[in-house]
C-alpha cells in the first residue's frame, strides 16, 4: 500500500494563499494551490511536460500554470498547452480537504479513516508546525516517552530527581499503543498555577494513544490530587502528527485542545483569551524537542545496542506498527524492533 494513502497534514490553512506551496511526504513532493474560489487543490509537483516544478508557477482562475511554457493544469490534473492546443498531458492529482485548521491530502480513490477529532468541550486553540531533523520512528520515539521531560523541558513533564516515582502502563491493539504516566510534575510558574488552579499534591497525567494510519499520538495532559481524585480546572490535549517528510527529516503538526472548567469566563473558560500564551509555551516545549532530536549522534531507527529503560518499551510495540500500518511492510517490524 502507498503511504499517501493515508490522509497526511500537509500545511496550516493559513500558509496557503495565492502562491502555490509545495510540501513534500515521504520523498513525494506535490504541489498545493487555491483555485480561485479558494479550494484547495493538490498535483504532483512537477510539469507532465519537461519537470519545471509547478509550485513556482501560478495560479490562473481554476488552474496553475507551468512558468517554464505556460501549460496549464486544473485541480484534476487535466493539462493543456498553449503552444500544441491539441496535445493534452495529465498530472497526477491528490484529494484533498480543509478540517481543524490544516490542508490535508491523500490518493484519489483511497478508503484511509480520517482521523476522529475532539468537540465541545474541547476547544481548538492552535495548529503548530515544526519539523524535526530525525527519521520517522526516531521523531516518534522522543515524543513517546517521558523520561526525557526531566532535562529537556521548560516547565513541561516530570521532575528530574523525582522521575523514579513515575509510573508507568502500557496496553496495545494492533493498530493502537497506549502509554499512561503519573507522577510528580514539574513545579509551574504562579501564572499557570493560576490559570490551571493546580493545588498543592496534585500530581501530572500524561496519557497518550499512538495511531498509525497515518502516525499521530492524542495526549491527554492534566493535574490531579490522587487521595480525592480531583482535577485542576483546566486541562489539554494534543494531537501530533508525525509525517515524514524524507529519510532525515519529520513533519511534527500540533493540534492543541484545551477544556477549562472557568466557566464563569464564557463558554471556551477563557481559554480563548489565553490561546496566544498557551500556544507560545506548548510550541517552546516542541522546539526544545526538535533541538534534542537534532543533537543525536545516531539517528537511524535501528535500537541494535541500545540499552533501554522501562519508559523505552513503547520503541518496539511503535516500530512494529510504523512497518505493519503505516508503510505496509510488515517484514520491516523484525529489522526494527528489538
Ligand atoms: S516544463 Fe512546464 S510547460 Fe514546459
Ligand atoms: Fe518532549
Amino acid at each position: 500500500m502507498s503511504v499517501l494513502n493515508h490522509w497526511h497534514p500537509a500545511l496550516p490553512s493559513k500558509k496557503l494563499r495565492k502562491k502555490p506551496q509545495s510540501v513534500k511526504i515521504c520523498g513525494h513532493e506535490m504541489v498545493l494551490f487555491r483555485d480561485s474560489t479558494g479550494k484547495v487543490a493538490s498535483l504532483d509537483d512537477m510539469c507532465a511536460h519537461r519537470r519545471m516544478r509547478l509550485s513556482k508557477g501560478k495560479v490562473i482562475g481554476d488552474q496553475i500554470q507551468c512558468p517554464y511554457h505556460g501549460w496549464t493544469f486544473k485541480s484534476c490534473g487535466a493539462g493543456e498547452s498553449p503552444g500544441t492546443p491539441k496535445l493534452h498531458a495529465c498530472a497526477p492529482s491528490f484529494e484533498t480537504t480543509e478540517s481543524q485548521g490544516l490542508i490535508w491530502v491523500r490518493n484519489r480513490g483511497s478508503q484511509s479513516h480520517f482521523p476522529d477529532m475532539p468537540s465541545e468541550p474541547w476547544f481548538l486553540l492552535g495548529t503548530l508546525d515544526h519539523t524535526a531533523p530525525a527519521p520517522l520512528d526516531t521523531t516518534m520515539d522522543n515524543f513517546c516517552e517521558i523520561e526525557h521531560t526531566g532535562t529537556t523541558h521548560a516547565i513541561f513533564g516530570y521532575q528530574l530527581d523525582r522521575m523514579h516515582e513515575v509510573d508507568v502502563k502500557f496496553e496495545w491493539t494492533d493498530d493502537s499503543v497506549t502509554v499512561r504516566n503519573h507522577g510528580p510534575g514539574k513545579p509551574l510558574p504562579w501564572w499557570a498555577n493560576q490559570l490551571l488552579m493546580v493545588r498543592k499534591n496534585m500530581l501530572f497525567f500524561d496519557h497518550w494513544t499512538t495511531y498509525f494510519s497515518p502516525c499521530y499520538s492524542i495526549y491527554d495532559h492534566w493535574f490531579e490530587d490522587p487521595a480525592t481524585g480531583k482535577k485542576a480546572w483546566v486541562a489539554w490535549k494534543l494531537y501530533i502528527f508525525f509525517t515524514p517528510v524524507d529519510e532525515d527529516n519529520t513533519r511534527v503538526t500540533t493540534l492543541i485542545y484545551g477544556k477549562s472548567d472557568w466557566w464563569i469566563l464564557g463558554k471556551d473558560g477563557g481559554l480563548l483569551t489565553f490561546k496566544s500564551l498557551l500556544n507560545s509555551r506548548i510550541s517552546h516545549e516542541i522546539d526544545l524537542d526538535v533541538t534534542i532530536l537534532g543533537d543525536l549522534a545516531d539517528k537511524r531507527p535501528n535500537v541494535d545496542g541500545m540499552k533501554l529503560s522501562r519508559f523505552d518499551r513503547v520503541l518496539g510495540l511503535n516500530r512494529e506498527r510504523v512497518a505493519r500500518v503505516y508503510y505496509g511492510k510488515p517484514e520491516l517490524s523484525t529489522l526494527r524492533s528489538a
